[in-house]
């Protein structure tokens, strides 16, 4: 479905949050999804019909207005998948998906934790920025941005959002695998909920953030939290594109996995929803970095000093310990379903000898060529 292109950069909630008429909706296993497909039987991203135009608008505007191009960083900043398509392959050929049907339980879980963003408070922009920041994507992230990406992971009144579609995907190719309770059980082990599911207290949080600001003390601590969740997010949803690969190579093969190729066919429609997310987030970004940022003391602060080092620190975290953590978490994934089975020992040596990285003694992580 082509949408037509158009210099309106203002917008209300609800053009925002508007779909196509879709000739058919997507329904999966029953429960209605979101997006549909058009007369072409091309899949159609949910409340795209204005939200996609209207990002390229408020791009083209910063362009001409700034002649500065767009925050972006691109996908081989990271490294492939963990464990990669040939480990993965390998293991549930041997018979061990189990650590195979936990990661797609913990992607699912964590784009449903994406619906939070609609709770992210939005300083007045006209207060925190010199600039007139009117008919922009930092102007809108309130007025349906926001909510459009929330709906988009979490799914809205009955109809699925990724969390479901991630979900669907898994027991379409493995056929239902997951109980609720082991659901609980993996979700732990993995560290994604606090043991017994507890939540973590979003006030601790706050403080604790107000103990590191990275920016100075006059400046609006919201706006400073905003951009931080907003630097991770845009990371997050870049990187997510490595593991739409991995899923999409893994699920397309009928001769490892159930469903006909349904399953990866779902993990392609998730990934077209995700790139007005990765769109809107940068575009605002971007939009800030090339403002002044104004401190309640009437101090004036570079807008590209202020996010440059929320950015820094946020790859520095992506490509350092956040991808250690996913590393090791992963590891241990493989030796908790290989367990004490027979043959244990050779199974795990042929695994790692299938990576592109590979754990030394120490819990150091190396590239396959250096082991
Ligand atoms: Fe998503
Ligand atoms: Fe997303």
């Amino acid at each position: 479905m082509t949408t037509d292109a158009t210099d309106q950069v203002d917008y209300d909630e609800a053009e925002l949050l508007a779909s196509h008429r879709y000739a058919e909706p997507l329904v999966v296993a029953g429960v209605r999804c979101h997006g549909g497909f058009d007369d072409e039987g091309r899949y159609v991203s949910p409340r795209t019909a204005h939200r996609v135009p209207a990002i390229a608008a408020w791009q083209a505007r910063h362009r001409r207005d700034f002649g500065t191009e767009l925050l972006h960083l691109p996908l081989d900043t990271w490294p492939e998948h963990y464990p990669n398509v040939a480990q993965a392959r390998f293991l549930i050929d041997s018979g061990v998906a189990g650590p195979v049907i936990a990661n797609l339980t913990r992607i699912g879980t964590v784009e449903g934790f994406g619906g939070m963003i609609r709770h992210s408070p939005i300083p007045d922009m006209r207060r925190v920025v010199d600039e007139d920041t009117r008919g922009t994507a930092l102007a809108h992230l309130g007025a349906g941005l926001f909510e459009a990406h929330a709906r988009d992971e979490a799914g809205h009144d009955d109809e699925g959002g990724h969390e479901h579609m991630w979900f669907a995907a898994r027991d379409i190719a493995f056929d239902n695998p997951v109980t609720e309770d082991a659901r609980a059980l993996m979700l732990e082990r993995m560290g994604i909920v606090p043991p017994g599911g507890g939540a973590v207290d979003p006030a601790a949080l706050r403080a604790q953030a107000l103990a590191h600001r990275r920016w100075p003390v006059s400046v609006d601590f919201d706006l400073e939290v905003l951009v931080t969740r907003m630097v991770r997010l845009l990371l997050i949803e870049i990187s997510a594109f490595h593991t739409f690969a991995w899923a999409e190579e893994l699920l397309a093969d009928g001769d490892l996995v159930a469903g006909d190729g349904q399953a990866a066919r779902l993990v392609s429609y998730i990934r077209a929803d995700e790139t007005p997310h990765v769109d809107y987030l940068r575009t605002a970004l971007s939009e800030l970095r090339d403002r002044t940022v104004v401190g309640d003391d009437g101090s004036r602060h570079s807008g590209a000093e202020l996010v440059g080092r929320l950015w820094d620190d946020a790859v520095a975290q992506s490509v350092g310990p956040n991808r250690r953590q996913m590393l090791d978490t992963m590891w241990h994934e493989v030796r908790h379903a290989v367990g004490d089975r027979p043959g244990a020992g050779d199974l795990l040596a042929r695994f790692d000898e299938l990576g592109s990285v590979r754990r030394r003694d120490d819990g150091t992580w190396v590239e396959a060529a250096a082991a």
